[in-house]
């Protein structure tokens, strides 16, 4: 563990905006010794031990999903998985309702996806359980800038000073919002490469822009994060087609080729698009941290777990125990 002084805990994780630097580092440091548990043979600690994790997620997930539901048991909490497409939100029940119906099982921590931005948090404030978010609309993902954090971390030691950049779909992209804020608070520079009709409107002065491919490498990031093209959540065409896109804006064979003279770690957070936004190649080089990602996932999100404290009301007999 951290040998720093913890920040106070938090009862929600609902964005990368509202932490700060300290309360992210002391998350990097927590998550740290939990990954070093991975190797062992017994992998559990007792540290939620008679808590209850319920994973809600509205839209699909492999990764996120799958990573809590593991990170929660590794610290022996239980975990329920609400399969909302067989529960009774199709019959229309509203979301407070499916929370207020949860809540009365004495869920302690909630973790929410959904397809709306501000939804975890409208959750957030209508239940005592810790509420974290697992992905709103293209507003937020905080466990996954975290995890990315960590796992750049790994890769080269201190941040500050290190460049990112990252490259593709932006506009709708929670994981370019939440990784270029946890980069920017990590006093890494922070580089963009898209489709100008992709770079949302209003994007701070910090972030460099470049206009090909060629010139964002030239400027020697540290990692090329590539983003994943959102095709279910674009309503017009931002580009003339898939093919383009990669020849324009994906890690083509020369560009991974150069990327591997540099020795530039490559970053995306799943699920791929392949021969969009990268070659094949690129997934069994030496520096490519896809697969650690998902790693360093469950670690992350036990830090998250570990450090929340969900607002629940004590049980009788924890009253009496804090009583006497
Ligand atoms: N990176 C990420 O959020 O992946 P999933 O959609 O599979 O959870």
């Amino acid at each position: 563990m951290s040998t720093t002084a913890p920040p106070a805990r938090r009862k929600d994780l609902l964005d990368i905006e509202s932490l700060t630097r300290e309360e992210i580092v002391f998350l990097l440091d927590t998550a740290r010794p939990f990954k070093d548990l991975f190797d062992r043979s017994v992998k559990k600690v007792p540290a939620l031990r008679g808590k209850t994790v319920l994973n809600l997620f509205f839209e699909p997930s492999t990764r996120t999903r799958a990573s809590f539901e593991i990170a929660a048991k590794r610290l022996s909490a239980d975990v329920t998985n609400l399969a909302i497409t067989q529960s009774s939100v199709t019959k229309g029940e509203s979301i407070l309702d499916t929370v207020d119906t949860m809540q009365s099982m004495k869920v302690d921590y909630m973790v929410v996806r959904h397809a709306a931005a501000g939804v975890p948090a409208f959750i957030a404030r209508h239940t005592p359980a810790a509420v974290i978010n697992a992905g709103d609309g293209n507003h937020a993902h905080p466990t996954q800038a975290l995890l990315d954090a960590f796992t750049m971390r790994e890769a080269v030691g201190e941040l500050a000073g290190r460049r990112i950049l990252l490259v593709g779909d932006l506009l709708h992209s929670r994981v370019f919002r939440s990784v270029s804020t946890v980069a920017r608070k990590l006093d890494m520079e922070v580089g963009i490469f898209a489709p100008t009709t992709l770079i949302p409107s209003g994007r701070p002065d910090y972030m460099q822009a470049f206009n090909t491919f060629n010139e964002a490498l030239e400027w020697s990031p540290d990692f090329v994060y590539l983003l994943r093209l959102q095709r279910e959540r674009q309503a017009a065409h931002f580009f003339p087609s898939l093919r383009e896109y990669h020849h324009v804006f994906g890690l083509t064979r020369e560009r991974f080729l150069e990327c591997r003279r540099r020795g530039i770690r490559i970053m995306h957070p799943g699920p791929v698009n392949r021969g969009v936004e990268l070659v094949d190649e690129v997934l069994t080089y030496e520096h490519c941290l896809i697969n650690r990602q998902v790693e360093n996932g469950i670690a992350a999100r036990m830090a998250v777990l570990y450090w929340l404290q969900p607002a629940v009301t004590p049980l009788p007999d924890e009253k009496e125990e804090v009583a006497s």
